[in-house]
């Protein structure tokens, strides 16, 4: 997809063709980095997310909405691209972690409901009502200060009441939520719009953590009817419980990373269909042949016992991969080839002696799928002793991002 990368910077001449452009892309309207060629990207397949999340709608009861959590840039996949996805696939919200998140989605037109995660500072609401950005709140000082800004505002503001039944770091203490339920919906300028609760371990074999955070939410929500008040939209289900809990789903469910085509953990039930939406590439742009002894690489990390073949990927610990010596692999030509030395900032070496088919300029998977091999975020995990969430947004701004099947809005350009 390099040459697609490429393409973007010069559109076909309609003049030459006699066809007419076709405006797939506005360059300019691109980042630097995404226009700009480098033999090492990040691939996100948008019609792969479009088809994960028709996938994940049909499994949903119909009365349970979707909120796509899209927070650190959806998971390193571009914010935008996958707000707008989810939105046209019919999710109901979006959530993020931070007020600037949800500004640059604002700023580039996303007028959809925003949710914030986590506790917000007082310094940080009146930037939220700004731009009508749907805090959860969890204390009742909190819940004061932002009463009274709201109060400038013709109608309630909703809010989301966060409860913690076991995650121990955000959230009302599950024995007092439910009155603090009900001072949120006596207070005239809040509207007590949704209540939820996030599961600490939700996609392990033992389940009995959940359990208890389940029923300590149920037993919230049974103290809140009792009181008379409003049902809110009780959501607690992140891509875990959706796929093995389904009695967290309630109204809606908190989706991040199954979208992606990524599972939460080794022990989830995979679901047909869903496909990895990311993937990263680089090409060897030099080989080395290494006589018996001799070595590559900072701190001559590796040293080859035969005659061995060397591919350099120009990808590094600069660009998110995580540092390693000897470790890991990639695919060329449809095999693995291991990683040898010590991973630098732009370069990591490849030992391709078994490999007699690769060349320079091959394309190299280090994440994704080629032939019948594939190396997934879990695999990438499972190497560098981390966690699959970490490796999707590990790769860094540097690496031009490449969107294939882009489907053009009406004001032209998706990047817009
Ligand atoms: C409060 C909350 N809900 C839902 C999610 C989505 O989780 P997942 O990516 O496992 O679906 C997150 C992500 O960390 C979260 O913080």
């Amino acid at each position: 997809m390099f040459e697609e990368a490429l393409r973007t910077e010069a559109p076909p001449d309609a003049g030459a063709t006699g066809v007419a452009p076709v405006a797939l892309f506005q360059p300019e309207n691109l980042l630097v980095r995404d226009r700009t060629p480098r033999p090492a990207w990040v691939e996100i397949d948008l019609e792969k997310l479009r088809r994960n999340f028709k996938l994940i709608f049909q499994l949903l009861p119909p009365h349970v909405r979707l909120l796509s959590v899209v927070k650190d840039d959806a998971y390193g996949h571009g914010a935008l691209h996958v707000s707008k996805a989810a939105l046209a696939a019919g999710a109901s919200f979006l959530a993020v972690s931070t007020v600037a998140e949800a500004i640059v989605l604002r700023e580039r037109g996303i007028t959809a409901r925003i949710l914030m995660l986590g506790d917000r500072h007082e310094s940080e609401f009146s930037c939220c009502l700004a731009h009508d950005l749907t805090c959860c709140v969890s204390e009742p000082e909190g819940i004061r200060k932002l009463a009274s800004l709201a109060a400038r505002f013709e109608r309630p503001i909703p809010v989301h009441l966060k409860v913690n039944t076991g995650m121990n770091r955000y959230g009302a203490p599950w024995s007092q939520a439910a009155q603090i339920a009900v001072q949120i919906q006596a207070t005239p300028s809040l509207r007590l719009e949704g209540i939820l609760s996030h599961f600490a371990q939700s996609d392990g074999k033992d389940k009995s953590h959940a359990t208890l955070q389940l029923e300590r939410f149920e037993s919230v929500i049974s103290q809140l009817a009792r009181t008379g008040t409003p049902a809110p939209i009780r959501h607690m289900a992140n891509s875990g419980a959706f796929l093995e809990i389904p009695a967290a789903q309630f109204e809606m469910v908190r989706l991040g990373i199954l979208p992606l085509g990524v599972y939460p953990g080794p022990d989830c039930p995979r679901l047909a269909g869903l496909e990895a939406v990311m993937s990263v590439k680089a090409r060897i742009t030099a080989i080395q042949h290494l006589q018996p002894g001799e070595g590559a690489g900072y701190g001559i990390r590796f040293k080859a016992a035969r005659p061995t073949r060397i591919g350099v990927l120009p990808i590094g610990y600069g660009d998110g991969l995580p540092y390693a010596r000897n470790r890991g692999f990639v695919l060329v030509q449809g095999h693995r080839a291991p990683i040898v030395g010590a991973t630098a900032m732009d370069a990591i070496t490849i030992d391709v002696t078994d490999i007699p088919e690769a060349q320079l300029w091959d394309e190299a998977i280090i994440m994704g799928g080629q032939g019948a091999n594939s190396i997934s975020a879990e695999d990438l995990a499972d190497i560098h002793g981390s966690i699959p969430y970490q490796i999707l947004t590990t790769w860094r701004a540097r690496l031009p991002h490449v969107y294939l099947h882009e489907q053009i809005g009406p004001c032209g350009s998706p990047n817009a």
